[in-house]
């Protein structure tokens, strides 16, 4: 019997079973049709090719859209409950792509309610993250004259109206057995779906017409945009499509990376002392002895440090595949490929941490509606 497991928006736990995830969330694999209108005749991103974004709901009917010139608008988020992790940068990096190869709007949304609401933490501390985190978005390279970063506390006045419409719509039965509520959730907890659903249309609500919405994120959030979706058509909004990722692995051997296992996740803040730190403990495939693995070869199905080459490091597919091949055949041993990740690492990390700094200087003209933060 394999390990049962949970994925829901609040906790990842247990060996992931994708395929299983995708059928029990009804949503729909990524074909081979698709993947063609995606790359049209340029390259595909290696997060497609690998399967790492691998599930959808309605991406045919968008593309159909955008194909008539109706463009549609890439929204994606993040609950600001602390640094920022490799983790959580994997979708940016997609939603980057889908920027620059179709040429649209983005929205990035803030969720400093959600992370006060549902974790110890009070409203200045989720906020000033906010802050933070925003930083190492705008560092990934979004087009500042075309993404615009909401923060539910400080768009409060444009997102409430939107908020309540959506809120009339969803009973709480439906709450309950989506998010597995009960009499002791806090009532704010019950609420904020809707906060999380009002980017999906606030894009219609400004240009007064029906605007196509793509949101690229981890497939932990499907629960949320299930409700999205169910409530937009009796709102006059369309239904926002989706595309699904992977959980980003962490460095201990567990399918998510995750905060609260410090020395197994990589932040976008660490040190290159840090990095050869934690990637020096990470788990491996490798065996034993070194004569063994020598004789044997390892296993890079199972080791982190491979993970992280297939997930960020490595998007070159021939040199993924020699990595995996050298392995399994005993030619590479653990401790190189660990030094070749850790400089891999080190080198996007001083370059992130200059863009990091630098978008110190444009993010108050990224903020949705010009709020200050
Ligand atoms: N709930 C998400 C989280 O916990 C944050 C979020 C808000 C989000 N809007 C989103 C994530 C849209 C993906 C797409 O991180």
């Amino acid at each position: 019997m394999p390990e049962e497991f949970k994925v829901t928006p609040w906790e990842v736990t247990g060996d992931i079973d994708y395929e299983l995830l995708q059928e029990r969330f009804g949503t729909t694999p990524i074909d081979q049709a698709l993947l063609d209108r995606l790359s049209a005749g340029g390259d595909l991103h290696y997060m497609l090719r690998r399967g790492i974004f691998y599930s959808h709901r309605d991406l045919v009917p968008l593309l159909n859209e955008y194909d008539k010139g109706n463009r549609f608008v890439l929204y994606t988020g993040r609950g600001p409950s602390g640094s920022t992790h490799l983790g959580h940068i994997m979708p940016w990096i997609f939603n980057k792509w889908v920027q620059d190869r179709f040429g649209v709007e983005m929205l990035f949304q803030l969720t400093d309610d959600e992370k006060f609401l549902f974790k110890d933490l009070t409203l200045e501390e989720t906020g000033s993250m906010a802050y933070e985190n925003a930083l190492d978005f705008i560092a990934l390279g979004f087009d500042p004259k075309k993404t615009r970063i909401i923060v539910n506390t400080k768009n409060v006045d444009r997102l409430y109206p939107i908020a309540l419409r959506v809120a009339k719509k969803v009973t709480f039965s439906t709450a309950k057995a989506v998010f597995g509520f009960d009499n002791s959730t806090n009532i704010g907890s019950i609420f904020y779906t809707t906060m999380q659903s009002v980017p999906a249309f606030l894009p219609s609500e400004d240009a007064g017409r029906q605007v196509p919405v793509l949101i690229p994120c981890g497939i932990d959030q499907d629960p949320h945009f299930r409700v999205t979706r169910d409530v937009a058509p009796g709102l006059g909004y369309p239904k926002p499509s989706l595309v699904y990722c992977k959980m980003c692995p962490g460095l201990s051997g567990g399918d998510k990376m995750s905060s609260s296992d410090e020395n197994a996740t990589i932040f976008t803040t660490d040190s290159p002392k840090a990095v050869k730190k934690k990637v020096g403990r990470a788990f491996t495939g490798g065996c034993v002895s070194v004569e063994e693995q020598r004789e044997k070869g390892g296993n890079p199905d199972v080791c982190a440090v491979y993970k992280y080459n297939h997930y960020l490091f490595e998007p070159d597919d021939s040199k993924l595949e020699e990595m995996a091949e050298k392995c399994r055949k005993g030619e590479i041993l653990c401790g190189e490929c660990k030094m070749c990740l850790i400089e891999k690492i080190n080198v996007f990390l001083e370059q992130h941490q200059d863009k990091r700094e630098k978008a110190k200087d444009v993010v108050a003209e990224m903020t949705y509606d010009g709020f200050e933060w």
